[in-house]
């Protein structure tokens, strides 16, 4: 038994002495480790009293019945040092009868440094990009959203739902979704989530998908991402050109009304452009059109054609 243990601790050992030898050859690649080095988990194996004895004092400071509990998951802070994987050891902090200044309370401190507590074991796929993002960037970090010990809502926020968290900040943008038209987030079809990822995203506006606006609405409504025979320059540019995202009083999200919508860009074209040309008015049968669905009554494919004779996306 006890050589198994030494030949771990001479491995262990190996392995500090590799990691220090890259540390010195890369400094960059060593630099995360560095940075949370403070970090409550790094001073448990010293300090470590158990949960047990945590326990005997704040009974009240549970985390059964969360994720964090399930000692099944060996990543788990109960398969771990339960309460001191976040608390850091907490010996010192019980010899001195709960002396609270020699204790982490990750309530009190700075954004960045709560939140480097919780990217000690949250730093892969969905949130690898937490550093450096967004909301790391202005102080909004993990408690700004999520409780450990008190959340109300699943995956353990701070609110029944996740629109709710966001509208604590963004009211103009949760806001929207009592415009006439809005993406069905109201209606729990969608999340802000199922378009952003808050944790950080390669694509602009912390947007989930792709790399750019079109790629990241194009991961849902497929039938829209080209490429066409016939481009309509608008729609390859962003679709937020002519459709608000997350909600507008005209149809379809439009950000304008039709026919101004078009106008916008078309203000001279060879047929007449605007419904007040006394031309398409008197001559055309669909003159009424241009007053009830406007251009796009006879522009049906209006974010792109394969027709071959599709130019004017009539087709
Ligand atoms: C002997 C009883 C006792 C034990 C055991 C104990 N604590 Fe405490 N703890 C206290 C008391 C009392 C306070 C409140 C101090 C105050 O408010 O001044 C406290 C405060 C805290 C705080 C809040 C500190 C702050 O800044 O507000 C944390 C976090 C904490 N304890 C975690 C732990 C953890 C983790 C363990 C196990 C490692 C633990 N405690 C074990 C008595 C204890
Ligand atoms: C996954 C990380 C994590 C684990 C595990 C954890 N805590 Fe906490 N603890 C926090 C965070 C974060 C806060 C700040 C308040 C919140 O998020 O609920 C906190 C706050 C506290 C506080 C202060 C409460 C206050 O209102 O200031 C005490 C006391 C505490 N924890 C004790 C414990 C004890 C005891 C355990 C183990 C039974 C434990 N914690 C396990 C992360 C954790
Ligand atoms: C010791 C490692 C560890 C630490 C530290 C830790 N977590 Fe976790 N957390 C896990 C594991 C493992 C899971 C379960 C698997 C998963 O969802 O990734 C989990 C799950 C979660 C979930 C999902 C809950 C659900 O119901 O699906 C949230 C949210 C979360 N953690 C937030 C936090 C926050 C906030 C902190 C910092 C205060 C934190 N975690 C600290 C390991 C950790
Ligand atoms: C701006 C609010 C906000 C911030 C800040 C935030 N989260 Fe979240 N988190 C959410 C929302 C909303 C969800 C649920 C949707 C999702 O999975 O993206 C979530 C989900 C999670 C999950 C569960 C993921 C899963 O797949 O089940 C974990 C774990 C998590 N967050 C950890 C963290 C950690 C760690 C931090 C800090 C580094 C953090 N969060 C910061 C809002 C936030
Ligand atoms: C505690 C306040 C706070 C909460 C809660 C919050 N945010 Fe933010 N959010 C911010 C701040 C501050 C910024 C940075 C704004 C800026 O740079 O203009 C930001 C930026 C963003 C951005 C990127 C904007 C850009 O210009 O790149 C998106 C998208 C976003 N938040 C979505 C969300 C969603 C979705 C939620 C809810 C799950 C949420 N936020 C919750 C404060 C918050
Ligand atoms: C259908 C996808 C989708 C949904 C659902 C969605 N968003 Fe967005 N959001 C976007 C896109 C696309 C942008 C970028 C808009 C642009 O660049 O004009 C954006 C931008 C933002 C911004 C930055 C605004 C700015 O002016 O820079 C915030 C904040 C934001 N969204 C919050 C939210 C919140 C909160 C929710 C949930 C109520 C939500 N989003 C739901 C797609 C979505
Ligand atoms: C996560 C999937 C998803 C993403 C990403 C997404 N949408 Fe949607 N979109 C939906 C769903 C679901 C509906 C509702 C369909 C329904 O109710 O039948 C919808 C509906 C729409 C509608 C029709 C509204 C109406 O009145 O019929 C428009 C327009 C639209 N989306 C544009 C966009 C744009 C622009 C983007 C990118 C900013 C985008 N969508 C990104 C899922 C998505
Ligand atoms: C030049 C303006 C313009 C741009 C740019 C644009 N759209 Fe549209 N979109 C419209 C108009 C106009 C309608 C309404 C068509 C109708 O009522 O027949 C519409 C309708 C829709 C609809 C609902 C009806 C349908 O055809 O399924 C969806 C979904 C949609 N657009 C998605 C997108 C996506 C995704 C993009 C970006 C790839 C995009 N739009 C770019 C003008 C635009
Ligand atoms: C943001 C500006 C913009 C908006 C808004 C816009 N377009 Fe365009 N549209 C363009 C540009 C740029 C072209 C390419 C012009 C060229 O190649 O000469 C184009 C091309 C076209 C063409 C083909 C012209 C040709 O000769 O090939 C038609 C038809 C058209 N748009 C109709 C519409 C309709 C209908 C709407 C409203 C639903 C609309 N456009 C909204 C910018 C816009
Ligand atoms: C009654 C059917 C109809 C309506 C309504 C209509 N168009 Fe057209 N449009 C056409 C036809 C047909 C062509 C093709 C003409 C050609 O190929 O010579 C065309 C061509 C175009 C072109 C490309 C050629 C040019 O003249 O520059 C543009 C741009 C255009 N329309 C914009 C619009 C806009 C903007 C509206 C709404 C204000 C609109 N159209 C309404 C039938 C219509």
């Amino acid at each position: 038994m006890r050589s198994i243990v030494m030949r771990a601790g001479l491995a262990i050992a190996g392995l500090v002495a590799v990691v220090g030898l890259i540390g010195t050859a890369h400094p960059t690649a060593a630099r995360p480790q560095a940075a949370k080095a403070g970090a409550p988990q790094q001073s448990v194996a010293a300090n470590y009293v158990g949960e047990e004895t945590c326990l005997t004092c704040h009974e009240g400071q549970a985390y059964k019945g969360t994720a964090h509990a399930l000692k099944s998951n060996a990543k788990t802070p109960a398969a771990m040092h339960g309460c001191e994987s976040c608390h850091g050891g907490g010996k010192d902090h019980v010899e001195g009868g709960g002396d609270k200044a020699k204790i982490v309370n990750p309530k009190t401190l700075d954004a960045s440094a709560a939140s480097d507590t919780c990217t000690s074991c949250h730093n892969r796929s969905a949130h690898a990009l937490w550093d450096g993002s967004q909301h790391d960037q202005r102080k909004v970090g993990c408690l700004s959203c999520h409780s450990v010990h008190s959340s109300k809502g699943e995956k353990q926020l701070n609110a029944t739902n996740e629109a709710q968290i966001c509208a604590s900040c963004h009211k103009n943008i949760t806001n929207k979704q009592h415009r006439f038209n809005h993406m069905p987030v109201r209606e729990d079809k969608l999340q802000c989530s199922s378009c952003h990822n808050v944790h950080g995203s390669t694509n602009v506006k912390l947007l989930k998908a792709g790399t750019t606006v079109d790629e990241s609405c194009t991961s849902c409504h497929q039938e829209k991402r080209g490429p066409y025979l016939w481009e309509h320059a608008p729609v390859a540019d962003s679709c937020t050109t002519c459709h608000d995202p997350h909600g507008s009083n005209n149809d379809r999200m439009l950000v304008a009304k039709q026919p101004y919508l078009c106008q916008r860009c078309h203000v001279t074209s060879r047929h007449p452009p605007t419904v007040y040309e006394g031309f398409v008015l008197k001559n055309s049968t669909n003159a009424n059109k241009i007053f009830g669905k406007a251009c796009v009554s006879c522009h049906q494919q209006i974010h792109g054609s394969n027709a071959p004779s599709g130019k004017a996306f009539l087709r």
